[in-house]
């Protein structure tokens, strides 16, 4: 039988070109992308941000959930990749792609949606869960699931996810995306 494929929103397929040209291959995954897709959506009027642009494509699907009155900032401190990723936004003033660390977003917080994928979500988490608003989103992605708890990662107690899943100011559970990968999604506490 032949299974239909998933429409993937236009931008993700631009910013997968541009990760394809710059042999970028960190993205995130479709599954992580409906996700943030969802995320985004949840939040019409928001402020949407992501540490860690890429080539764009978490942006993209952050984008294709993006509501009218949203904006949404995303920092890359490789200039080459934030520069190429900018031009998959560039007819969308909703949209910012940031060159730097990823602490120049805080002059943008607080965030109803953060996606912390490059800077910040293991140099400084207690920082992370600061810049969120209340009832914002925190997405995290790129874990190993864990039949454990505490959840453990290369037979030690994974202290970073611990901290994330424990935090007293987040409501947070950890989901699975694919079979062998796991993505952290909280809420700030009001
Ligand atoms: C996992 S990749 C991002 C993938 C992208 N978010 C996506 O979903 O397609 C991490 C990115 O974060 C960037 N990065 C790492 N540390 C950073 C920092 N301190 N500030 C800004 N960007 C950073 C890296 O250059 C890399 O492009």
């Amino acid at each position: 039988m032949i299974m239909a494929e998933r429409a993937v929103p236009s931008r993700v397929v631009a910013a997968e070109r541009v990760a394809s040209e710059a042999g970028f291959t960190k993205s995130c995954a479709p599954e992580v992308g409906r996700l943030l897709k969802l995320a985004a959506a949840s939040k019409p009027h928001g402020v949407v941000a992501e540490s860690g642009t890429g080539s764009g494509i978490g942006t993209a699907w952050l984008h294709s959930g993006l509501g009218g009155d949203a904006r949404l900032m995303t920092v890359e401190r490789d200039e080459e990749l934030a520069r190429r990723a900018a031009e998959v936004f560039a007819d969308d003033d909703r949209v910012s792609v940031l060159t730097g660390d990823w602490r120049l977003l805080e002059q943008h917080a607080p965030f109803d949606v953060f996606f912390c994928d490059g800077g910040g979500k293991r140099d400084d988490p207690e920082k992370v869960v600061e810049l969120l608003a209340p009832g914002g989103l925190l997405l995290l992605d790129d874990f190993t699931p864990s039949p454990h708890w505490p959840p453990r990662f290369g037979g030690e107690v994974d202290e970073l996810r611990l901290f994330y899943l424990s935090h007293p100011a987040l409501d947070a559970t950890e989901v699975l995306t694919t079979p062998t990968s796991s993505a952290i999604v909280a809420a700030r506490r009001l």
